[in-house]
């Protein structure tokens, strides 16, 4: 059974991008190809741009959609085996997925990290549960540890922006006022090793992605040095791996200005904190890719969602 957990699911970057080219200039080109077939997207967090693009993917694609806020409306669900089940949790894992997978063909999975057992998040328990127990193709719509779907999009953004053969791609971290997960700059530090781009990441010491996930790499400290030559800016936000989820450091001169960027163009996965994480000239500004960003994940789902019909 084909799923979509992990940029690794993408065995041939070049096809993907070559045919989220087409959708982009053909949108409908494959309106018959979910034709009779459901799926069931279920948030245990907020979104906005995840939900709305992956049910306009789904429909471009034919599919019928069922939506579920499982975090504010579905019972608590125990993950453990063999508890006895006499605390918060309603509904073991087991019963719940395999539940879905009596309405539905395929399934999308939207888990956050909790931020506090890295051991804990890097299970996946929840997408995992889905997987597992659903008997369904699974779509990963952000899990603990990746979020495969901005990646997609990200790569395909910089595909349609990029002038230089090999770009320089500056990953930046900015100041935000709470946790946030790793899961983006993950997926995109990842992704961006299959490209053909020279990626450069600058954080405050102490904010070093895990190496279990993005591999080993060496930070540049300096973001004013990291920045030099930026065809691309990424600027995202994440709490420390080291002291895990805990936000160490505010310090307001990593917030992305105008004068910082210069002549590189800024990505950013939203939603962001104006003149937090960066200023409104940026966001208001000609060298944004923001809305690029956000229009290219209806394509992205479009493709990872086309991938799991091809199991059914
Ligand atoms: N970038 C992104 O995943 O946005 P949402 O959290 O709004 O879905």
């Amino acid at each position: 059974m084909k799923h979509f957990l992990h940029e690794s699911d993408i065995t041939s970057l070049g096809t993907w991008l070559a045919k989220g080219r087409e959708l982009s200039l053909d949108p409908g080109a494959c309106r018959n190809l979910g034709k009779g077939k459901t799926l069931c997207l279920l948030f245990f967090n907020n979104s906005l741009r995840t939900r709305l693009s992956t049910q306009k993917a789904a429909r471009l694609l034919g599919l019928e959609v069922m939506v579920m806020n499982f975090g504010g409306e579905g019972w608590v669900l125990e993950f453990e085996d063999g508890t006895r089940m006499d605390g918060a949790a309603a509904e073991h894992i087991r019963e719940a997925a395999a539940v879905v997978g009596q309405y539905a063909d395929l399934v999308g999975v939207r888990a956050f990290a909790g931020l506090t057992d890295p051991e804990a998040d890097a299970a996946e328990r929840v997408l995992d549960g889905f997987r597992k127990y659903s008997g369904l193709p699974v779509l990963n719509l952000e899990s603990a540890t990746a979020h495969p779907l901005q990646a997609l999009a990200d790569a395909l953004t910089l595909e349609q922006h990029r002038v230089a053969q090999r770009p320089k791609v500056v990953l930046s971290w900015a100041p935000h006022p709470r946790a946030l997960p790793q899961a983006v700059p993950n997926s995109f530090v990842r992704m961006m090793a299959r490209m053909p781009v020279e990626l450069v990441i600058t954080h405050p010491e102490g904010y070093e992605l895990d190496p279990a996930q993005v591999g080993p790499y060496q930070p540049v400290y300096q973001q004013e040095e990291a920045l030099e030559g930026a065809d691309f800016v990424y600027v995202k936000n994440w709490s420390s791996f080291r002291e895990y989820g805990k936000v160490a450091c505010q310090d307001p001169s990593w917030m992305m200005t105008a004068e910082k960027l210069g002549s590189a163009a800024f990505m950013h996965c939203l939603p962001v904190r104006r003149n937090v994480v960066v200023e409104d000239a940026v966001l208001d500004g000609p060298r944004s890719l923001v809305m690029d960003q956000a229009a290219n994940r209806t394509v992205a789902a479009q493709l990872a969602l086309m991938h799991l019909l091809e199991s059914l």
